[in-house]
């Protein structure tokens, strides 16, 4: 799908929204999403296009940004179009009551949350592994846990740097009030492990209570791989 045209009204949606997250996001979000952040470039002033930003996330990581008009996509075609290393962004916009927290993933969600990291080659790997264990997966309770382990990781995920908690999770990064509950420590944080967080009821629409922390992407490959090796290659004796 080629660009659309965004109305004024979601441009200015989009300003107030980076005015607002950009002073928050430099002060706790992780290196990985800051370093990505400033190469991206994203404009302040309105919504950039597939364009601007395919040429830059390409060329740093390999992987496409490919816009849908569905609001919210299924699982299983979301994992078939990561498997192609194509990123889905919707073009819905969250209204302007909705600012600071919206229950469904919006463009700015998709955009600003997700995108900086994609200008990281080494976070794109990690995204990679996700896509083979879900499709080579033997049943609904496997995508089931899979999707939580993605959710509570690079959705939902803090991490520890320098010994301090940042921000890791790309649905808080979008995010005002849940970006800053999480961020300031109010809410519960536990250890990423399979156990940990395997169990624990997703919480879709509503802000969420607890939270997990990786020490770094490359704990975060090591535990995914205990969950995700099994699967595979299991799928490659069959
Ligand atoms: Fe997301």
């Amino acid at each position: 799908m080629q660009d659309l045209d965004f109305s004024p009204e979601q441009h200015k949606t989009w300003a107030e929204l980076y005015r607002r997250q950009v002073p928050r996001v430099r002060q706790h979000a992780s290196v990985h999403y800051l370093s990505g952040f400033d190469r991206l470039e994203l404009p302040a002033d309105r919504i950039p296009t597939l364009d601007e930003l395919n040429a830059r996330i390409t060329p740093a990581s390999g992987w496409q940004v490919v816009r849908t008009d569905v609001r919210y996509t299924d699982s299983d075609e979301w994992y078939r179009y990561f498997d192609r290393h194509e990123f889905l962004i919707t073009n819905y916009m969250r209204s302007w009551e909705e600012l600071d927290w919206t229950p469904e993933p919006d463009m700015f969600h998709d955009i600003f949350g997700h995108l900086p990291f994609w200008m990281n080659r080494y976070y794109a790997e990690l995204q990679e592994m996700f896509a083979p264990a879900y499709l080579a997966s033997a049943s609904d309770e496997e995508k089931e846990n899979i999707k939580r382990l993605a959710w509570y990781s690079t959705e939902f995920g803090m991490i520890r740097e320098d010994g301090v908690m940042k921000v890791f999770g790309t649905g808080l990064m979008s995010g005002g009030e849940e970006f800053m509950r999480a961020a300031e420590g109010k809410m519960e944080y536990q250890d990423f492990t399979i156990e940990n967080v395997i169990g624990h009821d997703k919480v879709l629409y509503e802000q969420h209570q607890n939270l997990y922390v990786i020490d770094s992407i490359e704990q975060l490959r090591r535990e995914l791989a205990r969950y995700f090796d099994p699967i595979l290659q299991r799928a490659a004796t069959k």
